[in-house]
């Protein structure tokens, strides 16, 4: 018999490899809740069925959930500029009201692990949203997982215990590193979460998930390992969690506001408190740390990069809908450059390979200073990078852009992220024989007005150049091998 089951998050880390794994089930009917359309996938549009809405709008929510066995809640509001906490209540309390209402018969939720007692904000307010999620047993059953930090290509924890690794040969660490945990690999997880539509239970569950205990010390020590590099830890008492969020931010691609929250996380022992993954799940044998990383690193290399922390929109209501409003923007900076008889398709790839490692082809060394005082500003900078060097989709982070809009062979639409007094795009247009490149503005204020007339010199030589570099670049590029 086919069960309809929803995922929600689905344009989040972890919601967009469930889906990809879920799609693969013929017993399943699919449908995702999303908050924009345009970040799932042509392919994807073809298989299921998709709601626009959030857990917000009540009758978005009962649509969605109509008819559904079994509803995914992959959702948190963390990064939101409001009150995150509250926002994660209400989202809950609409969610399971929903469900109920809609005579949904299973919720599975993932959160992390913790006791109350000793939680930071962050991780309290996940377990606030499994308490109100599990509310009503008598009339919708719950399986709740706490999962600690999660280790895959693109997880926040992961790109943060790679690049310290990878750049400090020698770390100065608070002492909290020997704080112990239970990490878990992404696949893991996502093999839980795929069982429990299908496991036998009369009531609620709470499953903890996790494979051996270890401290941040051990996995930065194990990273090291695995990467066959020698580094060197020195805890020092001194180092207070803002100092340490700080550090982070200038070696790693997260935020300040998320640094925050995980140094805050690492302060307080995360570790398995119940037997119920082994028990339920008896085919799930976690992978250790080590193996863990290894398929991290793998993936990586293979561009194999499925989902990443920053696909969300870190809890603003959508960061990519009011692209819209790019025909209100005051000010305009556009150039027109000729194809020198190269293919449309060149153009779209060498556009495509913009920022990370690549970088932005004119004044890159401004571009970085730009992007170092974007994070010391609490901004995502430059060094966000890319989920992939090769391929973008809608809702990709680009450094401090978004892909906003992506037409093969025909449009780029970026959308500024970084700390402005306005808002920002980037457009790159492919004519068949020209290629338009437009900066939009839309200042905020006298102190945004003021902002791009300064700026106006800046952008006279980036934009005047970049077009052309683009088009010498489409020229050197090696042909498609994949
Ligand atoms: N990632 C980890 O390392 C980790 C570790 C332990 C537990 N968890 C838990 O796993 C769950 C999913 O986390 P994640 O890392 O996948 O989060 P994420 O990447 O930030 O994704 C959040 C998803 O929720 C959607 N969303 C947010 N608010 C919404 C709303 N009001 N209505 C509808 N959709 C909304 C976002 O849509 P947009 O794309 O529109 O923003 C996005 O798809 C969370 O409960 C988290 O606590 C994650």
């Amino acid at each position: 018999m086919t069960r309809k089951v929803l995922i929600t998050g689905s344009t989040g880390y972890i919601g967009r490899r469930l889906k990809d794994l879920l799609l693969h089930r013929s017993d399943l009917d699919l449908r995702l809740l999303v908050r924009n359309k345009s970040k799932v996938r042509g392919s994807v549009l073809q298989k299921v069925t998709v709601v626009e809405g959030d857990t917000f709008n009540q009758a978005s929510l009962l649509e969605a959930l109509q008819g559904i066995d079994t509803a995914y809640y992959l959702i948190h509001s963390m990064g939101s500029d409001s009150d995150f906490e509250e926002r994660d209540r209400v989202s809950a309390g609409n969610f399971r009201d929903a469900c109920i209402e809609a005579g949904v018969k299973r919720v599975i939720y993932l959160g992390g692990l913790g006791v109350k007692e000793t939680a930071s904000a962050h991780l309290l307010s996940r377990i606030e949203t499994g308490e109100i999620l599990s509310a009503r047993p008598d009339l919708l059953q719950t399986i709740w997982f706490r999962a600690g930090i999660i280790i895959g290509s693109g997880s926040a924890s992961f790109e943060i215990v790679r690049n310290l690794v990878q750049k400090l040969p020698m770390m100065i660490t608070p002492k909290w590193v020997n704080t112990r945990t239970q990490p878990i690999a992404i696949n893991d997880v996502l093999d839980y979460l795929a069982d429990a539509i299908d496991i036998a239970l009369t009531g609620d569950l709470i499953v903890d998930i996790g494979t051996e205990t270890i401290t941040f010390r051990g996995m930065m020590k194990a990273t090291a390992k695995v990467m066959k590099l020698k580094r060197v830890l020195f805890p020092v008492p001194v180092l207070s969690p803002k100092l340490s969020s700080y550090w982070l931010i200038l070696f790693t691609p997260v935020p300040f506001q998320m640094a925050r929250a995980l140094v805050e996380g690492l302060k307080s022992e995360t570790v398995v408190l119940n037997d119920h993954a082994r028990t339920y799940f008896p085919r799930i044998t976690p992978m250790t740390f080590e193996a863990s990383i290894q398929s991290a690193l793998e993936e990586m290399e293979h561009h194999h990069v499925l989902s990443r922390w920053s696909d969300s929109s870190a809890g603003d209501v959508t960061d990519l809908r009011n692209q819209d409003g790019i025909s209100n923007a005051i000010y305009r900076h556009r150039r027109v450059f000729s194809l020198d008889g190269l293919p449309r398709e060149r153009i779209f790839r060498s556009i495509c390979s913009l920022g990370g490692e690549t970088g932005w082809f004119v004044l890159n060394r401004l571009w970085q200073i730009r992007g170092l005082i974007d994070k010391l500003a609490g901004g995502y900078g430059l060094n966000r990078g890319r989920r992939d060097s090769r391929h973008l989709r809608v809702g990709d982070a680009l450094d401090f852009w978004k892909v906003a809009d992506l037409q093969e062979n025909r449009r780029l639409l970026l959308v500024a992220q970084m700390k402005l007094p306005g808002k920002a795009w980037l457009e790159f247009d492919i004519q068949p024989d020209q290629l338009i490149q437009t900066a939009h503005f839309h200042p905020r204020g006298i102190l945004g007005r003021l902002y791009w007339i300064t700026m106006l010199p800046v952008h006279q030589i980036i934009f005047g150049k970049l077009g052309k570099r683009i088009i010498r670049y489409a020229a050197e590029l090696p042909p498609v091998t994949d």
